[in-house]
């Protein structure tokens, strides 16, 4: 899938080489919390993908090294176009990209044309520009709640996301048919065993989930709201029904604490690893921030488009980072 590294970088320092070249090309590190730990200790900044967002609008670096996926790192781009933005690895796309080709959505969007089309960030520039509003998971809910009841609206490409969202909110929002493939995999089975091995550990979801895996959650959120319930929550252990990488800041910050990754179906929760986030790594992002390259470039008339809808979600999520979230009260 991906292109190997030809060059033998086992010599290298990589921790120290990475810092110098940080200095050197005035570049900001930013990394979704899905990242491997040693990518997120060295990381400017680590959030979820609002969070990154909008640090990725107000960086004065000359560099973003994005240490996430590609519509995170297309993202920065069309915030922030006069940046030169590197992702490690370019193969790191996403599934819900994936599922949402924009000439599909775009026949989809014209079959209703009384429908406005609210759009999870996990999706490519050109689907953006198609869409009116996007929304990330920390931001849906502040964002769908300035939406009056009476417009119609098509949501994509989650389907989870979107589900989660109609049930919440009472809406009829017309769903696009993607999923994450990592939150897919999540086991109602296994989790109720592990339930029943932890009696009294809550359990905290992303609305990437399925319903069966939402329905047993008593908090549901983005990533920033799991790490934030984690903090927050009185018992001793958690299970957390998300990408596991996530539980190294929850032990960076709770050591005394134990935090369980949901299981998959065959028991083994390694199987939750996004597999597109982990294409990043040290040896990529040292090549990254040394060549400038692999970089985002992006053709002026679709970022000018794509950016129309996510200046919209700045907008009305200004101010709700937190109390804004998907979480329930
Ligand atoms: P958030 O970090 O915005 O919750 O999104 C999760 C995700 O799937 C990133 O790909
Ligand atoms: Fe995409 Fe799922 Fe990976 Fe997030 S965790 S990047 S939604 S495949």
């Amino acid at each position: 899938m991906t292109a190997p590294i030809r060059e033998n970088l086992s010599g290298l320092d990589l921790r120290a080489e990475i810092e110098r070249l940080r200095k050197e090309r005035n570049a900001v590190i930013l990394a979704h919390y899905y990242q491997k730990p040693e990518i997120q200790d060295l990381a400017d900044f680590v959030g979820d993908s609002l969070e990154l967002s909008r640090k990725a609008a107000e960086t004065d670096a000359d560099v973003i090294a994005f240490c996430g996926v590609k519509f995170m790192a297309e993202t920065a781009k069309i915030l922030s176009p006069e940046k030169i933005v590197v992702l490690p690895d370019m193969d790191a796309g996403c599934s819900l990209e994936d599922s949402c080709p924009p000439e599909q959505f775009k026949r989809f969007r014209e079959a209703h044309p009384d429908h406005i089309a609210l759009t999870y960030i996990n999706c490519s520039a050109a689907v953006k520009a198609l869409s009116d509003v996007i929304v990330t998971s920390s931001s849906a809910e502040t964002i769908i709640s300035q939406i009056p009841e009476s417009q119609k609206i098509i949501f994509g490409p989650d389907r989870h996301l979107g589900g989660y969202l109609n049930r919440k909110f009472g809406r009829e929002m017309l769903l696009w048919p993607g999923v994450c493939i990592v939150h897919e995999a999540f086991s109602e089975t296994e989790l109720l065993k592990l339930k029943a091995q932890h009696p009294g550990a809550p359990v905290a979801a992303h609305p990437e989930c399925p319903p069966h895996i939402v329905d047993h959650a008593d908090y549901v959120g983005s990533t920033s709201g799991i790490l934030q319930f984690a903090k927050n929550f009185p018992g001793d252990t958690l299970i957390v029904a998300t990408e596991p990488h996530i539980i190294h800041q929850m032990e960076l910050a709770l050591p005394e604490k134990n935090f369980i990754g949901a299981p998959g179906a065959d028991g083994n929760c390694n199987c939750n690893i996004c597999p597109y986030m982990a294409l990043n790594t040290m040896e990529k992002l040292y090549l990254a921030l040394r060549d400038l390259q692999p970089r985002i470039e992006m053709d002026e008339e679709l970022r000018l488009a794509a950016r129309k809808s996510l200046d919209r979600m700045l907008d009305m999520a200004s101010g709700t980072v937190g109390k804004g979230d998907l979480g329930r009260a």
